[in-house]
């Protein structure tokens, strides 16, 4: 498979400049700077694009790099940060900018000629971002695109097939980007354009049984996307040398422990170990009220049940967990190897250790280098279930953060249907799309109402639903009365114990997407 290595100066576009190469239908990694020079030679890339950075290249403390990478022969974009090291590294001059260029500035191209610049008009937007400049292009290097105050903004050494832009091809805001991205990977670097699904799939499966050979493998099924495909994918690989552990704590959505159980022992061949265990979950969790309390104890029950599990299972085995691309770089994992002896266990917001006594042999990360539309993706192509494949994000403590106060049994029940009435008014709706994450929360209130002639004195339901892309600030969404009204007044009917539900109109910040 033909790879782009992305090299990682610090910047902040990085995931975006591997997203651009695949969306080219080209496989591309990151790798940090500290990468040494001979993993680079050893991995065959057809190409190598120098990430930006917010660092200047003539301050001695910043990321460099080996000038010996210039001549390697294989074709290099740099970016921004990356762009002036090229020049800095071939002995160019980069000063700071007497007028530094920040957001949209036209770039006029000097040679139309350039690989880069093909079926690129004179005169385009590009998207800047920079203090520093290139005042003096190095010796066989020449400007081929310049904007008013940024002499070279763009220069190549065709004959080294050595490329820079001062700007960001890989924003949206850069008119021709893409094309400046595409004609890097296939006018110059030569690519074919083989990554797709079905590529991925193959080799990530030849891989996985060369790896695995005849040993066991166990994975923590939690029922969302990325443990999903990941099983899905090891089970494709070797079959039921794959045990699937599925905690059920009794927090999860109305019938979902069925339905997860049912997907994977029906389409899937694997082991599929299903550990009930509701009621130790709710004898530990109760007269307990304080959030990070419930948290805690919630994340600590979970993993001691799995680790107990997965000691019955494997001595000599792999470890394997649904982590993707976005997760390592979070975790500052960086590249993963396969070969790490301790797994880290990804959940939302915490970090478990896998215990000493647990001796695999090695973790596997089947979908560690892809984004999450792109696990999607697979996981369509191995025919998981759409409902599993596009599931909305759902907190590790489940339903856990979404009943205020203490949790019991009764509760659980209550805000199950609940929820379960909201989504059944959304599919049917077709509204789903719209939205990130929609749910109800029982905030733990009791409030007067009345039913035919009589008073009540019942729960409150509160709906949530937020639009967002990525989870870190949301607004709540703008769902029509009509449906509200429906959902109100089909939980207050069909949900025994609820007299009334309440909109969450509240956007993040300040408040949190979950209510703990
Ligand atoms: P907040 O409430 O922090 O939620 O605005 C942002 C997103 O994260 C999800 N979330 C979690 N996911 N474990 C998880 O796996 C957790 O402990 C957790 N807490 C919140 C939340 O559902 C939303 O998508």
């Amino acid at each position: 498979m033909e790879k782009i290595l992305v090299l990682d100066f610090g910047g902040q576009y990085n995931q975006l400049i591997a997203r651009r190469v695949r969306d080219h239908k080209v496989y591309a990694e990151i790798l940090p700077y500290t990468t040494d020079l001979e993993t680079i030679k050893a991995n065959n890339y057809k190409g190598i694009i120098f990430t930006g950075g917010p660092n200047s290249v003539f301050d001695m403390s910043s990321p460099h790099y080996t000038k010996d990478i210039l001549e390697l022969g294989i074709p290099i974009l740099g970016i921004c940060y990356g762009c002036q090291l090229i020049a800095w590294m071939a002995d160019g001059e980069v000063k700071t900018a007497p007028v530094s260029e920040y957001g949209k500035i036209e770039l006029s191209v000097t040679n139309q000629t350039s690989k880069l610049f093909k079926d690129i008009p004179e005169k385009s937007v590009v998207w800047m971002s920079h203090t520093d400049y290139i005042s003096s292009p190095p010796d066989g290097y020449e400007i081929v695109g310049k904007t008013n105050d940024c002499p070279c903004a763009a220069m190549q050494n065709a004959e080294k097939n050595i490329y820079a832009v001062q700007f960001h091809p890989e924003v949206t805001h850069s008119e021709y980007g893409k094309q400046v991205l595409y004609n890097f990977l296939y006018e110059v670097c030569g690519c074919s354009g083989d990554w797709v699904m079905d590529n991925f799939i193959d080799n990530t499966v030849a891989k996985l049984r060369e790896q695995i050979g005849s040993k066991q493998v166990v994975l923590g099924l939690s029922g969302g996307v990325d443990s999903s495909v990941a099983a899905g994918l090891l089970s494709r690989a070797v079959g039921n040398q794959l045990t699937c552990v599925f905690v059920d704590q009794g927090l999860m959505r109305k019938d979902e422990g069925d339905f997860v159980e049912k997907t994977f022992t029906s389409l899937f061949d694997m082991n599929f170990v299903r550990v009930n265990c509701a009621d130790t979950f709710i004898s530990k969790l109760k007269g307990v009220t304080e959030p990070e309390q419930k948290r805690n104890i919630i994340g600590e029950e979970f993993y001691k049940v799995f680790w107990d599990e997965i000691r019955k299972i494997s001595e000599d085995g792999f470890f394997a967990q649904g982590t993707i691309y976005p997760d390592r770089i979070e975790s500052g994992k960086g590249k993963s190897d396969g070969k790490a002896n301790t797994a880290v266990i990804k959940t939302h917001h915490n970090m478990a250790k896998m215990p000493d006594d647990i001796k695999f042999c090695g973790t596997i990360e089947p979908l560690g280098d892809l984004f999450k539309d792109e696990v999607r993706a697979v996981g369509e192509k191995l025919g998981i279930p759409k409902e599993l494949v596009w599931r909305q994000p759902f907190p590790g403590p489940g339903l856990g953060v979404r009943i205020i106060g203490e949790i019991t049994a009764e509760k659980i029940k209550i805000l199950q249907e609940a929820d379960w009435v909201l989504r059944d008014e959304m599919a049917k709706n077709g509204y789903e799309k719209n939205l990130a994450q929609f749910f109800c929360v029982l905030p733990g209130v009791n409030t007067v109402g009345v039913m035919g002639d009589h008073r009540t004195y019942e729960n409150l339901i509160a709906i949530r639903a937020v639009t967002t892309d990525d989870f870190m600030t949301a607004d709540w969404a703008r769902i029509p009365y009509e449906i509200l009204a429906k959902v109100s007044n089909r939980i207050t009917n069909e949900v025994d114990k609820v007299n009334r539900v309440v909109y969450d109109i509240t956007s993040k910040p300040p408040g949190t997407v979950e209510w703990e």
